[in-house]
Order: structure tokens, then sequence, then C-alpha cells
């Protein structure tokens, strides 16, 4: 059964948890419609990659983005101190997605980039090194310093209302008119 939406605001209330609420709160994150990336790096024994939306940027000067990272993940405690990649997702992707999501598909094709690996064939990729790590609750909000990048044409990969969906790429260049 797909759940009514409330026309009332669910009230915040610190401390005061149920599962209900907590449905409702994640509901209510849903409606924000985000893109889709991977996190790319080499932990101390393994390589690792995790899916995420939570990407966003944060500084032109110095370049900065932003992922924030569940502390029940294995990537979690890894993350800490080291150069990840960024890689965002190109809407035919969403295998690559679900494969760092928990439901592992064929091995993907890595790139060895200087500061951290990334992934072949993605829409856009941002090479960082460490910057800052703050307490986010039950998350860790990583920040980078982006050291390199680059993207190519295409449609995007986009996550709204728990499912994917896929943004059509806009005029090319426009970024070269604003
Ligand atoms: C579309 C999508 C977005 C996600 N966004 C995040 C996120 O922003 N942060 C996070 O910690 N997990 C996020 N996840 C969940 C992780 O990808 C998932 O828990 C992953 O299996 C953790 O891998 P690990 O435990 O091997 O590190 C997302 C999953 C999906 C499918």
């Amino acid at each position: 059964m797909i759940a009514k939406p409330r026309t009332e605001p669910v009230p915040v209330v610190p401390g005061r948890t149920s599962a209900p609420r907590d449905h409702h709160f994640r509901g209510s994150l849903g409606r924000f419609a985000t893109g889709v990336a991977i996190v790319t790096f080499d932990g101390v024994t393994k390589r690792h990659g995790i899916t995420v939306n939570s990407f966003t940027s944060v500084s032109m000067d110095p370049p900065l983005v932003l992922v924030s990272i569940a502390r029940t993940t294995r990537a979690h405690n890894e993350l800490a101190g080291r150069p990840f990649t960024v890689n965002i997702l190109g809407a035919e992707q969403r295998q690559l997605a679900m494969h760092f999501a928990g439901r592992p598909g064929p091995e993907p094709r890595w790139v060895e980039g200087e500061t951290a690996p990334r992934l072949s064939s993605v829409l856009a990729y941002f090479e960082c090194k460490p910057w800052a790590a703050y307490d986010g609750g039950d998350h860790t909000l990583y920040i980078g310093e982006v050291v390199d990048f680059n993207y190519r044409n295409g449609d995007a990969l986009a996550f709204a209302n728990s499912t994917f969906t896929t943004i059509p790429e806009s005029q090319l260049g426009m970024e070269d008119l604003l």
C-alpha cells in the first residue's frame, strides 16, 4: 500500500523517535531529488566503493565536496584520512549503483587515478584529498579537496522517492554561458 501523504507537518521532538515517524522522515527526505554517485578509495586491505546520494559541492576556492557516510557501513572507518574519488553516474549506470549498494553484479572496470581509484565511463568524477571529517550523528560528513575532475556528455542518473530516474542532458556547454 502506498502511504497517504500527511497534510500537517510532523514535529521533530529530540530524543523521541518512533518507527512511523522515522518512516515519514525518510519519506520526506526522499522528496528531495538527487543525483547518484559512488565513492571509491583504497582501504587498508581492499578497494572500496559505496553508492551515495548525499554528495554536495561545498566550496569553489578551495574546491571542496562533501559526502555523508553511515557509521554502519564497512566504508565508514576505512575512509577516514584517505584520498577518495566521487564518481557521478550516468543514466545507464543503475546496475553499477546497485553493485556498490550491496547487490553485487559483474566486476566494474576501474581506472587508476592519480590520487584515488575511480570507475570507468562515469558521467563525471572528482578525485579528492582528505580535507576534514565532521560528526554527523549516525553518519560522518567527509569533506574532500578536489585535485582532479572531468566530465562527459550524457543523461544523468537521479534518485527520488526511493526510485532511480533519468535527468536528460540539457543543452551542451550551458555552463560556459553562465
Ligand atoms: C541510491 C542510494 C543512495 C545511497 N546513499 C547513501 C549515502 O549517502 N550514505 C551512505 O552511507 N549510504 C548510502 N547508501 C547505502 C549504501 O550504498 C549501502 O549501505 C552500501 O551497501 C554500504 O556499503 P559498505 O558497507 O560495503 O561500505 C545509498 C544507497 C543507494 C542505493
